[in-house]
């Protein structure tokens, strides 16, 4: 798949069939993830994949029961869960260089967006899931001390399709040579 169509038409999948995902296309995915670009090319990000059943379940507990893609971390064939080595992206020796702190989020959400591109391209769905308790979720993973777990996604094939949400227009969101509030 083409990249622009990928982008375009990705949707998050909260519904999947049981059918398993293969080690050569879970490979493929994880390998789109590994070629994201990183702060000096620190590489913070981790991956956790998840098949276990139990596993997944007490994921899925780890999410309010409002949140909508709690019955697809449980039933999806497995979780990926993405953390982060923590102090690397956004210093240099040792230190914070810029005002945004250590960059962890942003590195990490380039490699996931690899990732579930990817993912989609392969037929498969995802859906980011950012709304839990992730230092519960850190421990049912065993996540050391100096990581954190940032986001996870269930993969599967979709069981559902999904029109797409609304996006603000071009000139709602981008200005030329100076920001204006007009
Ligand atoms: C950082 C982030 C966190 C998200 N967390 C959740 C979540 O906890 N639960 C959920 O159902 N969807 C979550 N989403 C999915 C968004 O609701 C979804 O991407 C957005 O509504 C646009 O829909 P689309 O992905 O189909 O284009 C999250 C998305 C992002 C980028």
């Amino acid at each position: 798949m083409e990249v622009l169509e990928a982008i375009k038409t990705r949707r998050s999948i909260r519904k999947y069939t049981t059918d398993p995902i293969d080690d050569q296309t879970l490979a493929t995915v994880l390998e789109a993830a590994r070629w994201a670009p990183s702060w000096a090319n620190t590489q913070c990000w981790r991956f956790v994949v998840v098949r276990d059943s139990a596993t997944k379940s007490k994921l899925a507990d780890t999410l309010n029961e409002t949140n909508p893609a709690r019955d697809a971390i449980r039933n999806a064939p497995l979780v990926i869960a993405a953390c982060a080595e923590l102090g690397k992206t956004g210093h240099k020796d040792g230190e914070i260089v810029t005002d945004k702190g250590d960059w962890f989020m942003f590195d990490v959400a380039l490699a996931m967006q690899n990732l579930v591109l990817a993912a989609h391209s392969l037929g498969l769905g995802t859906v980011y899931v950012g709304r839990f308790d992730a230092k519960a979720a850190a421990k049912i993973l065993a996540v050391p001390e100096g990581y954190c777990f940032v986001v996870m996604t269930p993969l599967g094939y979709p069981a559902e399709t999904k029109d797409p949400r609304p996006r603000k227009e071009l000139p709602e969101i981008v200005f030329y040579d100076q920001w204006s509030t007009e």
